[in-house]
């Protein structure tokens, strides 16, 4: 059977659609199936519990995850929210200290006053993990590479430390997306996606999914999915999947470019830092080309004069838009302190103010070096 990544990420979990031939799944609108008679049904019964366009793109992530199964959710919030509560009042998560500011908000608060526990911690100094382990802790969070510092977290060896204390290894594997990296092979029992990013791939729709080790974790994700009900509608699950096919091009071209502009970025006067996993100087170099297949298109970089210059820098930019979110096919820059972060602001997960954060499409290479050697004035 062909097993390469772009073979299946073609093929799996969309054969040719039985009745009509059609080779594209098609969009099932349909609220409501049929059942030939009661309790005899061709496997869907109402859209929230199962949808035929949803399972064909759940079927197909679920595959280049290397993962049992998947669910696809209406935001990467929603994913989040239906892996976050299978933790029981008094249990314990771990998060990292530099989360994505939309998880540190969940954990914060709106799971906290529902009785779970949190601790942030530095993922990258696991020694200091396993000796000052918190108690009660059932889950730990991993994102790698973090947003937005692109910090790396060690997956292997942190799953050694979570299972041995009996918890369960939760990545955020949005930054990585499954080309680059494949969390569940290295050890983790739970991915999550913002499929709003890399994996859907045009900013043209919001998602999220989770892709679970075994059938434990599905049976209850998938109970969540159905019982919380934050679903990805039928349209959005087909565009996501739609994205999902063209993820390894899009990837590889968006790793070259990120790798042109850190060959321009690192080393100009104007720029104080260059924060990217490729960099061999960068702290988690050797660990993310052992887990990385590439090192992505995320950059973050600090700018000499501040503030004032990091936040003229990125209103100058003209071929990278100005706004939030990643992953889409159109560089895009912004300002996390005042933008995507801004809700850590005066917390551990404050981010400098200097720092800017590039998301590098897919555009002509040239353009963006010349863009961004303009906006730094
Ligand atoms: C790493 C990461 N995880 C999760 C999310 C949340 O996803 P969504 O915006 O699709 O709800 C984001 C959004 O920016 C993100 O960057």
């Amino acid at each position: 059977m062909a097993d390469g990544f772009e073979t299946r990420a073609i093929h799996d979990g969309q054969p040719p659609d039985p009745a009509s031939g059609a080779v594209v799944t098609p969009i099932t609108l349909s609220s409501t199936f049929v059942h030939e008679e009661v309790g005899k049904h061709a496997g869907y019964e109402y859209s929230r519990s199962g949808n035929p366009t949803r399972r064909a793109y759940e079927e197909c992530l679920a595959s280049l995850e290397g993962a049992l199964d998947g669910f696809a959710f209406a935001s990467g919030m929603a994913a989040e929210d239906a892996v976050l509560r299978l933790l029981a009042p008094g249990q314990r998560v771990v998060i990292p200290d530099d989360a994505y500011g939309g998880t540190f908000r969940l954990v914060s608060k709106v799971l906290a006053p529902a009785g779970i526990e949190w601790t942030v911690a530095d993922l990258t100094d696991l020694d200091a993990l396993a000796r000052d382990w918190p108690d009660g802790t059932a889950l730990v969070w991993v994102e790698t590479p973090t947003n937005p510092m692109l910090n790396i977290a060690d997956i292997p060896a942190i799953a050694d430390v979570a299972h041995q204390a009996g918890a369960l290894l939760v990545v955020d594997n949005t930054f990585a997306s499954p080309y680059l990296q494949q969390p569940i092979p290295l050890g983790a029992d739970v991915v999550v996606h913002s499929t709003t990013k890399y994996v859907g791939g045009h900013s043209d729709v919001v998602g999220g999914a989770v892709v679970v080790r075994n059938l434990e974790l599905a049976e209850k994700v998938g109970y969540h999915q159905n019982a919380m009900g934050a679903v990805a509608g039928p349209f959005d699950a087909f565009l996501t999947h739609r994205g999902l096919k063209t993820l390894g091009v899009r990837m590889d071209r968006h790793c070259d470019n990120a790798e042109r502009i850190v060959e321009f970025l690192d080393g100009d006067p104007r720029v104080t830092e260059v924060i990217y996993p490729g960099l061999a100087a960068h702290p988690g170099h050797e660990v993310a080309a052992r887990q990385m297949k590439r090192f992505g298109g995320m950059i973050s970089f600090r700018v000499a004069g501040g503030l004032e210059q990091a936040l003229a820098v990125c209103e100058r930019a003209e071929v990278f838009t100005l706004g939030e979110s990643l992953g889409g096919v159109e560089s895009l820059i912004e300002h996390p302190g005042k933008m995507t972060h801004a809700s850590v602001a005066g917390t551990d997960l404050e981010v400098p103010d200097d720092l800017i954060r590039l998301s590098v499409g897919i555009e002509t290479v040239d353009d963006l070096v010349a863009d961004l050697d303009r906006s730094l004035g």
